[in-house]
C-alpha cells in the first residue's frame, strides 16, 4: 500500500501529468484538496473509488482516512493543486506518514506560476533583465513569514517575483515594491490561470490597483518585474551564430570538435 501524492496542476484538467492520471486511475481511494483541485481531474478515479474532499478536514482526520486505507491495503491518490513542492501542506502529511511507516510516492504537477506565465505568453527570465524567479507570498492569517523573507529583501535583487496567496494584500505589495522596481515596472495579475474563466490584468506598479475589480480574489498570482515587459532584453548566447558550444562547435580548434555523447 502506498500514498501517492500527486500534483493536480493549476486547474485545466489536461494539465495533469500522464503519471498522475494513471496513478489516480489505479487508486481505490482518492483524497483531494477540494478548494483548488478541479472536479474534472476526479473523473480519472476508478468506478467505486472512495473520493474524499479534504478541504473541511483537519490533519488528524486526513491521516485517519489514510490509516484506514492502509489497514485495508488500499492505495491512496492524494491530490493537491499545482505542484507539491510549494504551499501544498504535503510536508506535514509526509512527516506523519513516515512516522507511521506508511510508504509514499510524489508525482510533480504543473505549478500555478508556470500556468500564469503561459497565460501571459511570457518568459520570466529574460537575459539582461532577470535571471531569477522568486516564488513567494505575503503573510496570511495562518502563516507568518520567516524573518529575512521580506518583499524588500527579494525586491532588492530585481528578480521576477511571483507572489502567491497575496492578492488581498495588493496595496501593501505595491507600496513595498515601488521603491525598488519603480512605479513604471510591469505587473500582471493572473486569476485562475488555465481555468475556462481565466482573467489577466496587466499594468504597472503605478496603476495595477486601479485596474483591479471585485471579481479578482483568492486564486490569483501577482507577477512583478522588468521581464514582464517582454522587451529591452538581450538575446541569449545559446543560439548566437558565433557561440562555440558542445552541440555546435565553431571549427576544428573548438574544445567541442569531434565531441559525441556516446
Ligand atoms: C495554496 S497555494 C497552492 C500553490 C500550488 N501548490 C502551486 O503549485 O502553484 C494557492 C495559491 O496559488 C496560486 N494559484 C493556484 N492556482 C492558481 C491558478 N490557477 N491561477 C492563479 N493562481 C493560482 C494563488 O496565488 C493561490 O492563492
Amino acid at each position: 500500500m502506498t500514498v501517492h501524492f500527486i500534483g493536480a496542476g493549476p486547474g485545466a484538467p489536461d494539465l495533469l501529468t500522464l503519471r498522475g492520471r494513471d496513478l489516480i486511475a489505479a487508486c481505490p481511494v482518492c483524497l483531494y484538496a477540494g478548494s483548488l483541485v478541479p472536479e474534472a481531474v476526479l473523473a480519472h478515479c476508478p468506478q467505486g473509488a472512495r473520493i474524499v474532499n479534504t478541504a473541511p478536514l483537519s490533519l488528524d482526520q486526513i491521516v485517519a482516512e489514510i490509516e484506514a486505507a492502509h489497514a485495508r491495503g488500499l492505495d491512496v491518490a492524494r491530490l493537491h493543486s499545482g505542484d507539491l513542492s510549494v504551499w501544498s501542506a504535503m510536508g506535514e502529511q509526509l512527516r506523519r506518514l513516515r512516522g507511521l511507516g506508511i510508504p509514499v510516492s510524489v508525482t510533480p504537477g504543473v505549478p500555478s506560476f508556470a500556468a500564469a506565465a503561459a497565460a501571459l505568453g511570457a518568459e520570466l527570465t529574460l537575459p539582461g533583465l532577470a535571471q531569477s524567479v522568486v516564488l513567494t507570498r505575503t503573510p496570511g492569517r495562518a502563516s507568518s513569514m520567516p524573518e529575512g523573507e521580506t518583499l524588500a529583501n527579494f525586491a532588492a535583487t530585481g528578480a521576477t517575483l511571483a507572489l502567491h496567496l497575496s492578492i488581498q494584500n495588493l496595496a501593501a505589495v505595491v507600496a513595498e515594491l515601488t521603491p525598488f522596481y519603480g512605479a513604471g515596472c510591469p505587473v500582471a495579475v493572473v486569476w485562475r490561470a488555465s481555468w475556462p474563466d481565466e482573467r489577466i490584468l496587466r499594468g504597472t506598479l503605478a496603476d495595477i490597483e486601479a485596474r483591479m475589480d471585485a471579481g479578482i480574489s483568492r486564486t490569483a498570482l501577482i507577477l512583478v518585474g522588468p521581464a514582464l515587459a517582454g522587451e529591452g532584453f538581450d538575446e541569449s548566447c545559446l543560439y548566437a551564430p558565433g557561440y562555440d558550444r558542445r552541440y555546435r562547435p565553431q571549427d576544428a580548434t573548438s574544445p567541442w570538435a569531434g565531441w559525441s555523447e556516446d
